[in-house]
């Protein structure tokens, strides 16, 4: 059963892409359960790329890698997605296969450290640049939170905006979750 959860259903849209010796990126590691799964997709001869803002973040994400005695195949950032581009080292750029963004708050900790319009729509741009011919950002939207809805807004426009003949752009969303909708957006860079 996938259906009863939107973010298993983004894996396994996700598998379709990783496989071993890819190079990925998790744009908000959070509590590191996309950084692990990632992880252990790529295998020893891949890369994962993991960024977050919160130095508490990064430290349960490289415990978590740690736990699940994976290969030394990780990296992680205390810095803002919004400098992927400054980071990721040169030869990997435009050969990323998988960016994967998880919107909102941390759960369990600081509501009000969130994701914010601005950097999170400047991180796609870079995404892009940096994602190889054939590669997917996923993104999970969670809005109701204060901020929260201007990204919605935000990131859905740029989206939309994108040329149709170089990265084709798929939106699913559990309709009926009370509150809220969560949205995933699937963007494939095809040129
Ligand atoms: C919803 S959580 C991510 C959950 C995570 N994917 C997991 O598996 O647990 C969003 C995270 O984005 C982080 N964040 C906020 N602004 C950021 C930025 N500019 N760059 C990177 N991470 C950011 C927050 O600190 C928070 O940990």
């Amino acid at each position: 059963m996938i259906l009863n959860n939107i973010l298993s259903y983004a894996k396994c849209v996700l598998l379709e892409v990783l496989e071993p010796g890819c190079v990925a990126i998790d744009a908000t590691v959070g509590n590191g359960y996309d950084t692990v799964f990632l992880a252990q997709q790529v295998g020893s001869e891949g890369h994962v790329y993991g960024f977050d803002i919160q130095p508490e973040a990064i430290e349960q994400t490289r415990e978590k890698l740690d736990e699940e005695c994976l290969p030394d195949n990780w990296t992680l950032f205390q810095t803002g997605h919004e400098n992927m581009l400054k980071v990721i080292p040169p030869e990997f750029h435009g050969k990323v296969s998988v960016v994967v963004f998880n919107l909102g708050f941390l759960p369990g900790s600081d509501k009000s450290v969130i994701t914010k319009a601005s950097t999170t729509v400047e991180a796609l741009r870079y995404s892009l640049d940096l994602l190889a011919v054939g590669g997917l950002v996923c993104i999970a939207i969670y809005a109701g939170h204060p901020g929260g809805d201007e990204e919605d807004v935000a990131v859905r426009h740029f989206c939309s905006t994108l040329d149709y003949h170089s990265v084709r752009v798929i939106q699913s969303e559990m309709t009926n979750k009370p509150g809220y909708p969560i949205r995933l957006l699937f963007l494939t860079k095809i040129k």
